[in-house]
């Protein structure tokens, strides 16, 4: 199939480009649209065929559920048995913007969008472009990141042409994401607000409104054999370069003399700006040290970056696991397979 390329950054462009996309959508298409997280691979989340089409498209396992994107409140109703007070209340605070809830789900949501589960995700994007896309088509729509199944999600129109040129009837341009990890998952079904994955909207921030918020046990730790993954996304091996990639946990002295001293043919340091000038290997950085929202900018396109560079072995600076830094963590943790090592500090 050939894939239409829509510029949405253009003020010329922009209103041709939310036309056409909302038109393809409307006829049970795929469209990749870009969102503050990262771009996302949208189709009808009602109509079952089209969202056979998003797995088929990523290669995605049909266990692994989809988030479905609305532009306003009214549009929830139908999609969920209920909405409970502690969802009005934080998509009060934090609607339109990065946080996705968990709610039961109606009849009206096919089981190929929640991956056969009986909840369904939810989330109102505050990307003007997005937005526009979905007010102009009418419909809920799925959106999973717009990666090849297992690879960085794409935080620019480039990445996404790269994994699915000729997979998706249009990918529409909207600039860089700003925010550039994907959005955080809060499961509203039981007792207490669960993250099951970090974003930009923190445990603390979720607790601030509605009094208490635990954080998932897979957000930091391997599952074991066994353990079912309250995310189901949580369990597939995730957002990894081709190299092999370990976690280093030390101060930027530290990690610049380790990575130095085990340097060589296709090494190559993650780090933070302020440690470029003291490696003497390949590096590329994700942001600022101690600036969570810039790494969360960075990241994937960092881990992207690598692949380009040929790295084989990476060594990565730890973020701090903090805030934003969570998310941060968390994906490295991931792209690392939860390989860490302490360095020794003199
Ligand atoms: O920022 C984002 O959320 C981006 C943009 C495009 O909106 N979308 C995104 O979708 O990251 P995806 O499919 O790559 O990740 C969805 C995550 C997965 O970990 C999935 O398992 C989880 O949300 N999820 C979806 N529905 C769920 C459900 N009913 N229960 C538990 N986890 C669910
Ligand atoms: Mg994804």
């Amino acid at each position: 199939m050939e894939t239409l390329h829509l510029d949405a950054c253009s003020p010329q462009s922009r209103e041709q480009a939310i036309d056409e996309a909302a038109r393809l959508l409307k006829e049970g298409q795929l469209v990749i649209i870009p969102t503050e997280t990262v771009y996302g691979l949208a189709a009808n989340a009602l109509d079952p065929a089209a969202v056979a089409g998003i797995f088929a498209a990523k290669g995605r396992p049909q266990d692994n559920p989809l988030i479905v994107h609305v532009d306003r409140m009214e549009q929830i109703p139908p999609l969920v048995k209920e909405l409970p007070p502690a969802a009005e209340k934080l998509a009060a605070a934090y609607w339109p913007g990065p946080l996705t809830m968990i709610l039961p789900k109606s009849e009206a949501v096919p089981k190929v969008t929640s991956g056969g589960l009986d909840t369904v995700a939810i989330r109102m994007p505050s990307q003007p472009v997005a937005r526009a896309i979905i007010a102009r088509c009418g419909l809920p729509l799925a959106a999973p990141s717009a990666n090849l199944s297992g690879s960085p999600s794409p935080t620019t129109a480039l990445r996404c042409a790269q994994d699915m040129d000729g997979r998706v009837a249009a990918i529409v341009d909207g600039g860089p994401c700003q925010v550039g990890v994907e959005s955080t998952v809060v499961s509203l079904v039981g007792p207490v607000p669960v993250v099951l994955r970090p974003g930009a909207i923190t445990p603390e921030m979720i607790a601030g409104v509605l009094g208490e918020c635990q954080v998932d046990d897979s957000v930091l730790h391997q599952l074991k054999e066994g353990q079912t993954a309250a995310s189901p996304g949580m369990k597939y091996k995730h957002y990894a370069p081709k190299a092999s990639v370990t976690i280093l946990r030390g101060s930027s002295p530290a990690f610049c003399r380790e990575v130095n001293r085990r340097g060589g043919e296709g090494v190559c340091a993650l780090c933070f700006e302020e440690d470029l000038p003291h490696l003497q290997v390949a590096a590329i950085p994700y942001g600022r040290e101690g600036d969570d929202l810039s790494q969360a900018r960075l990241l994937f396109e960092a881990l992207r970056e690598l692949d380009e560079k040929g790295a084989r072995v990476v060594y990565a600076r730890e973020p701090h696991a903090a805030g934003v830094g969570l998310a941060v963590y968390n994906r490295l943790l991931r792209a690392a397979g939860f390989q860490v090592e302490t360095l020794p500090e003199e």
